[in-house]
């Protein structure tokens, strides 16, 4: 198939697989499907009006559920591509505005496209003024990703221009609406925790500069923003910006396959983030090295983890796709080395303590036989943590650059002609019908 092309997946020919229902002998023949790479799929489109029955795979480890063009990851061979190229060649040579574009339009900008691209995102950059009073009904102490769930949903209330799905400039302007406010909202629920003003963003910087200029300026002092830390974080944003059919990204799908505004699906994907076995791992991850405190109480805790009747699991550790090794973890540890060499940047011991629970878990046979490797939240906690960031706004950040793969997948969808609202089927074990008791009858 032509990656290029617009073409669907094909039905590869001649190749069916034949189901038996064993009871009744009944076969029926399904036909394969083929993408440009990845394992051949089953269609089962007809399954149920051919034999009325459905199959059942929750937490969907067997079921893909759309087709899409945006990214693909090989667990096996530790692969992730946006558009073909590789995270390692974007996180090297790219910036993450370019990284934006490329999810959203498919190919790498020319010159002139990117320049405008950039200037479209950084004219969005402001929120409405009314949306201040919003987070300042807010708790201080509330968890920054409860008060992004709440802003970014509320944007619908404040740009009705742009929640008409069928019009696609209103979608495009909803998109870079997102992308480019998305910075600005983080940055100020940071700030409402503080206590401190709120810093609006400055257009002469770049995303990555302007958002750090945001959180950490105040407006009675000169901030500069250190060029390796805006690096790392351009980069950060990269790492996170689109990882495929995940549980945040298949939210935002299926909230908006009903026809729901973006702004409404982005909030959805928010929510679904917020998980610790998501979004909210690198932030366990430090949460645990804290609770480990010292080399020497290692081994209790990996003990603990490969113990079945005991919860604890290595936090940024393992993956439910990559069961060879995460692309992003081996660049999310260069940018940790260079974020804690820079001379603005405080001492991190919590840096040795890690390296030492990867070299220790990576020897152990239970991790080895497992295929548990670190993945991108295992050196992100560490990195956010040393550039400043308290623990509470990492998953903040991972939602702030998950933005345009939410958008860009959810884009996708609506722009597919094959598309219908996502329902999936169950197997019912409650009761059957059964006749209603009236409350005096009861007990
Ligand atoms: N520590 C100890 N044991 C583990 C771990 C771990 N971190 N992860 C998986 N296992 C074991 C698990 O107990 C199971 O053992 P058994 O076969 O004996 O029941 C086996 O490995 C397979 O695990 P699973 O839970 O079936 O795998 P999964 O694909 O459902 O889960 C995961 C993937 C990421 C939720 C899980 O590995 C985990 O909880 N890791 C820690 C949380 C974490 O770091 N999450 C970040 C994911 S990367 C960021 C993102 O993309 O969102």
């Amino acid at each position: 198939m032509d990656p290029q092309s617009s073409a669907a997946a094909t039905v590869v020919p001649r190749e069916t697989v034949t189901l038996i229902d064993n009871s009744t002998d009944k076969r029926v023949e399904l036909p394969l499907l083929d993408g440009t790479l990845g394992p051949k799929v089953i269609d089962i489109r007809k399954l149920y009006s051919l034999t009325g029955l459905f199959t059942y795979d929750p937490g969907y480890t067997s079921t893909g559920s759309c087709e899409s063009k945006i990214t693909f990851i090989d667990g096996d061979e530790g692969i992730l591509i946006h558009r073909g190229y590789p995270i390692e060649d974007l996180a090297e040579h790219s910036d993450f505005m370019e990284v934006c574009y490329l999810l959203l339009y498919g190919e790498l900008p020319t010159a002139e496209q990117k320049e405008k691209f950039e200037h479209d995102i950084t004219m969005h950059t402001m929120l409405h003024e009314q949306l201040t009073y919003l987070f300042r009904g807010f708790r201080r102490d509330a968890h920054p990703m409860a008060i992004m769930c709440g802003v970014v949903g509320a944007l619908s209330a404040f740009y009705h221009d742009s929640t008409d799905i069928t019009d696609p400039h209103q979608r495009m302007v909803a998109s870079y609406r997102l992308i480019a406010k998305m910075p600005t909202i983080a940055a100020m629920a940071y700030k409402f925790s503080l206590g401190q003003p709120f810093i609006y963003p400055r257009n002469d910087l770049k995303y990555a500069e302007n958002f750090l200029y945001m959180i950490f300026a105040v407006p009675c002092e000169e901030y500069t923003v250190s060029p390796v830390l805006a690096r790392a974080m351009d980069r950060i944003f990269i790492l996170h910006a689109d990882h495929e059919q995940n549980a945040s990204t298949s939210t935002v799908r299926l909230a908006g396959s009903s026809g729901a505004n973006p702004f409404a699906c982005i909030a959805a994907g928010i929510a679904s983030l917020w998980g610790p076995a998501h979004g909210g791992a690198n932030e366990a991850v430090l949460n645990m090295l804290q609770e480990i405190g010292s080399k020497d109480r290692i081994s209790e805790y990996i003990k603990r983890a490969k113990d079945r009747d005991d919860p604890f699991r290595l936090m940024g550790f393992g993956h439910r796709v990559y069961k060879n090794y995460d692309p992003r973890a081996a660049v999310m540890q260069k940018v940790c080395h260079e974020v804690l060499d820079d001379p603005s940047v405080r001492d991190e011991p919590l840096l040795e303590l890690a390296m030492e629970l990867e070299r220790i878990a990576l020897e152990d046979d239970y991790f080895i036989k497992k295929k548990l490797y670190p993945n991108v939240d295992f050196y992100s906690g560490i990195t956010l943590r040393a550039m400043g960031f308290p623990t509470s706004m990492f998953t903040v950040l991972f939602a702030l650059a998950r933005t345009v793969g939410w958008i860009a997948q959810w884009k996708e969808m609506i722009e597919d002609s094959s598309q219908k609202i996502g329902r999936p089927r169950q197997i019912y074990t409650g009761y059957a019908k059964r006749p209603y008791v009236p409350l005096h009858q009861r007990g």
